[in-house]
Formats: C-alpha cells, structure tokens, sequence
C-alpha cells in the first residue's frame, strides 16, 4: 500500500494531543463483557457530572506507540504486554476486565484508520492512548455501572523538551507516589494526578522531572512520575525491582533484555538505594513516552549530583539505540516484539 501523510510539520513535533481523524469507542456495563464498539469521528465527549471517573478516579489508560519503518510498514511494538497490563488496570480497578484481544483489535483498527498521521520513518511516533473509565453516575463510593472505552492517538516527537539533553531530576523527599498495596502498579489515572503537584513545584524549581522514595524505606529509590529508572555501576545495570508499587514498564522489560541478551551485561531487578543512585557511572529513565532518556543531574536534600559529567551515557545511549533499531526495523527483531500491521508497497 502506497503511504500518503496527512500535511504536518513532523520536525515541530513535541509530546501533545495532535487531532487525527477517527477514534475508537466501545460500552460496556459493571456485569459485562468488552465486545463491538466502533470508530467515531475525534472529538469531545459529553459525561455526567456524577460519572464515576470524575468522583472517584475510576479510570485507567495505556501508552503503546507505532512506528513507520525502514521497510516501509507500519508496526506496533509489544502490543501484547500492553494488553495484559490493561487487563490488570482494569480489574484492580473495578473496572470489567479487558480481554487481551479486544483491546489489541480496538487498538489495531484505529490505527489503520489513522496510518496517514504516523509520522514518516525517521520522524517521530504514533502515541497510542487506550483509556476507559466509569461513566455511569456515583454519588456514593462505589464501581459503577456502566464503562466506557476509548483509543485515541497523535504524532509524537520527544517527550522532554529538552530533546537529548541528560535530564535534571530532584530526590522527591516531601510526596510518594504510590503507597505498599495501593494502585502503584496499575495504570490508574490516579497515580498521575498524584504526581502533578510534586511535578509542578519541581518544575519551578528548575528540574525536569523527580524521583520518588519507597514509601517503606525512604532510603531506597522506586521511579520518576512519567518514567522508570535504571542506573549503572561498573557496568552492572540495576533497576528497581517490581515491589508493587512500580509500574511495569513495557520499556523497563525491554531495555533489561537488551542489556541482558544483547549487551550482554549483568542487570539486576531489585533494591536501589539513595547512595547507590548518587554513585552512579549512569543514570537514565525508560517509558513508551520518554524512550530512553539520560540523567545528567540529581538533586538529594539539596546537594547536587553529577552523573557522568552531565554527559549521556554510553550503555543508555546504547540502548536506545538498540532499541529503536527493532522498533524501526532497521535490525531484526531477536525477541518477536514488532507487530506489522500495515505493509508498505
Ligand atoms: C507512557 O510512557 O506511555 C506513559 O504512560 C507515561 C505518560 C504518563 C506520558
């Protein structure tokens, strides 16, 4: 198939909602099962003001991304854990739990609906946003009654404005992100809201991004608000282990096989401690959104830390590298990660 792009300036593009033509949208009630739903024009939404997510935070969401590749196809990455994540936010949520195949389907037909907005190869990415929610109306707290879910998307560039600058990050000592047993390891919307203050303040401050504490142990480091976190010490790569209260990050999983299977690197899941992280040779964050992003500075209890000079790393950078050569196509994929689901002419 010949591969026409819609007219945007895909060198301009940051981390925001670009409107493409069509998303999906499907109901579901408390006792149900997700099935049908179809594509609607993108647009507003009209909600209740009583509707479950907007009282009490009954919502969840995914971030996957699709990438134009070196052979032309369109192809989405690791669609799989994503699925099985939402089907797990869901159900801690309350929410009907989401069968693994209507969601990569629902996700599946409203990209080829919208092929013409990924950007070119070499340009950015599709974010893919799959996000349900309770509509019905609750006054009292409880799950309610009827669910709604969405997928909708938008061409992305990088998600720190900074572009490849190593990132200036702070020990968040005032806010958790997640508590022991909560809903750290779901994709709650909660968790991100939480995290908005704690950001904001950061932010006027100077930094990108913080670093939250293990609201057991204030001395052992979990993740940043939008990102999981790895550091690297005499070439041993470690990252915090899934307590719980981390999410587990699709890009987390993948930069720990890389490492592993094709760097061949020791790379341990488990405890990482304040004075290990500041003693670091390599700092960097993973997500679908900011990829594999270098830290440069760390501040703890106001003392400044320097990672690598403020220098990207050479094990992030390579990484990074491996890992958007699969995603690109421009190697083979050992690992069966890429999905194609349109193929160039
Ligand atoms: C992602 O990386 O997809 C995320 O969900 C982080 C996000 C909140 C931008």
């Amino acid at each position: 198939m010949r591969m026409e792009k819609v007219n945007i300036k895909w060198e301009e593009l940051g981390f925001d909602a670009i409107q493409t033509r069509s998303m999906f949208k499907a109901t579901c009630s408390i006792d149900g099962k997700w099935s049908g739903g179809s594509l609607v024009p993108y647009g507003n939404i009209e909600l209740s003001p009583a509707a479950g997510v907007l009282n009490y935070g009954q919502g969840v969401f995914e971030g996957t991304k699709a990438f134009h590749t070196s052979k032309d196809n369109i192809v989405l990455f690791r669609i799989d854990r994503n699925a099985k994540r939402m089907a797990w936010s869901t159900k801690r949520l309350c929410i009907p739990e989401m069968n693994p195949e209507f969601f990569k389907n629902a996700v599946v037909a409203t990209l080829k609906d919208n092929f013409d907005y990924v950007p070119p190869y070499g340009k950015g990415s599709m974010y893919i946003r799959p996000i349900v929610w309770g509509t019905a109306p609750a006054l009292g707290v409880r799950a309610v009654s009827e669910y709604t879910f969405m997928v909708f998307l938008s061409p992305v560039g990088s998600y720190f404005k900074a572009g490849v600058r190593p990132l200036n990050l702070k020990v968040e000592t005032d806010y958790h992100r997640a508590a022991p047993r909560g809903i750290g390891n779901a994709k709650a919307i909660g968790n991100y809201s939480a995290s908005l203050y704690p950001l904001t303040m950061a932010k006027k401050e100077g930094f990108d991004e913080v670093i939250y504490l293990d609201a057991n142990n204030e001395n052992q480091i979990e993740e940043l608000g939008s990102a999981n976190l790895f550091i690297v010490k005499d070439g041993i790569v470690k990252t915090p282990k899934l307590s719980g209260s981390i999410l587990d990050g699709v890009t987390r999983n993948s930069v720990c096989k890389i490492a592993s299977e094709l760097l061949k690197l020791k790379v341990f899941e488990t405890d990482v401690t304040i004075n290990e992280l500041i003693k670091s040779d390599e700092v960097f964050c993973t997500g679908t959104a900011v990829v594999v992003t270098p830290v440069g500075k760390i501040t703890y209890n106001n003392e400044v830390y320097e990672i690598n000079k403020n220098q990207p790393g050479p094990i992030a950078a390579k990484c990074k590298e491996l890992l958007s050569a699969i995603q690109r196509q421009e190697i083979d994929d050992p690992f069966g990660w890429i999905k194609p689901v349109i193929k160039g002419s």
